[in-house]
């Protein structure tokens, strides 16, 4: 599985690019508005194309998609095309993010735009990180309509099961991936019972149809979640910053080295010293 970084913060993307465990990044409007709201507040002035730019380039030609705002088929379509236009010529390396659905409620009418946006951005040759995947079925539509990635948002998952049944959780907190019995029942949503058994589904179901467009699980929340995605066939994992370090942590290994450095035979050191 690839691990991306889900971050639009400047310091975390340079740092996880220095670690050298990233393969790509992820952003969204409300993770660009945090980062920005941070540089806003420190009083330093924004120019956001040069910022995009540098991100992009510290990417170095690994993925990197870049989200619309708007929600109407055209105003997606248009939205798409320049900001591809304007930031993948830096590093050839622009996803651009759709929606599976702009609606906004069940009410709304504009349901299929954003299938009938991926549509037309994929035949225009324009990568498509498809996002906001909450059932599988959109993502069997979004990878028929094109997408290059799908986004199944696994964390949501497991805080909506969580809070619709009035379960007291920190969001870091693990979700069992084959679902949480609660008062006799085992919670689910659409037929899902964790957000790894969301990616899992999504995962099989493209396989089954012989699609080729690959699988981000999103919205991860601690280590044993990106370790079950990836064990449920995810192509991709976005993590988040503060999650990254925590796939080394591991009290063993602490006491390991403690001893192993405690051990060292001097002769031995020296053999590679000077
Ligand atoms: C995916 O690409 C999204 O940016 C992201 O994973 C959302 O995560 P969140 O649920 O932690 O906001």
């Amino acid at each position: 599985m690839k691990i991306f970084i889900d971050s639009a913060d400047l310091d975390e993307i340079k740092q996880a690019y220095v670690w050298g465990v990233c393969d790509g990044i992820t952003t969204n409007p409300s993770l660009l508005k945090k980062a920005v709201d941070v540089r806003k507040k420190k009083g330093q002035k924004l120019d956001i194309k040069s910022y995009l730019t540098e991100i992009l380039k510290i990417a170095k030609g690994t993925p990197v998609s870049l989200e619309v705002t708007e929600r109407t088929v055209k105003g997606m379509i248009e939205q798409g095309k320049k900001l591809y236009a304007l930031f993948n010529p830096i590093a050839h390396n622009v996803l651009i993010k759709i929606p599976v659905n702009p609606a906004l409620n069940a009410a709304d009418t504009n349901h299929f735009e954003g299938i009938a946006a991926i549509k037309a951005l994929s035949n225009a040759k324009i990568p498509v990180n498809c996002t906001l995947i909450f059932i599988p079925e959109q993502a069997l539509l979004a990878a028929k309509a094109g997408a290059k990635i799908v986004s199944p948002f696994a964390g949501r998952i497991d805080d909506y099961l969580r809070t619709t049944n009035a379960i007291k959780f920190d969001k870091s907190d693990y979700f069992p991936a084959h679902g949480w019995m609660e008062k006799g029942r085992l919670l689910s949503d659409h037929g899902v019972v964790s957000g790894v058994d969301l990616v899992r589904q999504c995962v099989q179901i493209l396989k089954n149809a012989n699609l080729k467009t690959e699988v981000l699980a999103a919205s991860l929340r601690n280590p044993r979640q990106v370790r079950e995605a990836a064990l449920v066939g995810a192509h991709i994992g976005t993590i988040p910053f503060t999650v990254i370090p925590d796939l080394l942590k591991h009290s063993k290994t602490y006491e390991g080295m403690a001893t192993f450095t405690n051990d060292v035979v001097k002769e031995y050191l020296e053999l590679t010293k000077g």
